[in-house]
């Protein structure tokens, strides 16, 4: 059985995305993989019951306990490892991982940035977005590096700005193909249909067509 762990702060609907098309789609009998474990840096995070909810063992390490950024990175490379993942997947994970961390996952880790990267990087996407004045915003899953949103592009969803947006309408817009782009790139990667060579997120043509979403 390939083991996804999930790596959350929030409110975890990216969890749940990927969650509920595991379940319909039957993830464990047909390309045998499941999520066993959400963990949360903020004791607080919704997605933490959640996952309790769906039976998943979901733990919460705070960072606020430790003293470095170093102390937790270390204590939370030591969870994620003890249950032997295949995938490491960041659905709306606010801490910054470090080389220390990711050296020990190469191309194993996925991420989930709300712009089309390279564009937008960091935080407050949709506002930037709407002040630059693009037509085109959406939402990037790439390989996680120590690049802040910089390793190698899996997919992308790109949606409209519309006049009338405000960020959160904006927001709400993307995150709806963020569950989709996630969902198909997460079951992508358990299936070994993208390699992670050189730097690169390496796959046929109808794998990438699968992970380019254009909403109209
Ligand atoms: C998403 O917008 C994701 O792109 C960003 O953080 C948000 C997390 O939302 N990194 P949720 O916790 O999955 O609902």
């Amino acid at each position: 059985m390939k083991k996804i762990v999930v790596l959350i702060s929030g409110r975890g609907s990216n969890f749940v995305a990927i969650q509920e098309t595991a379940l319909r789609e039957q993830w464990e009998e047909t390309i045998g993989a499941k999520i066993v474990a959400v963990i949360s840096n903020r004791p607080e995070a919704k997605g933490l019951e959640l996952a309790r909810g769906y039976g998943i063992e979901a733990v919460s390490l705070d960072h606020k306990l430790f003293e470095t950024r170093e102390a937790f990175e270390e204590k939370l490379l030591e969870l994620v490892q003890s249950y032997e993942p295949d995938l490491v997947v960041l659905a709306g994970f606010m801490r910054i991982l470090t080389e220390g961390f990711v050296k020990h996952f190469p191309g194993k880790i996925l991420n989930i940035h709300p712009a089309l990267l390279p564009s937008f990087k960091g935080l407050d996407t949709h506002q930037r977005a709407i002040d630059a004045g693009v037509r085109a915003h959406g939402t990037t899953v790439h390989f996680v590096t120590a690049a802040l949103d910089g390793g190698a592009i899996i997919g992308q969803a790109v949606v409209p700005v519309l006049p009338s947006d405000d960020e959160h309408t904006l927001a709400d817009r993307v995150l709806g193909y963020e569950h989709q782009l996630f969902s198909r790139a997460v079951k992508a990667c358990v299936e070994g249909k993208i390699q992670y060579v050189n730097e690169r997120a390496v796959m046929d043509d109808e794998t990438a067509l699968s992970l380019t979403l254009l909403a109209h």
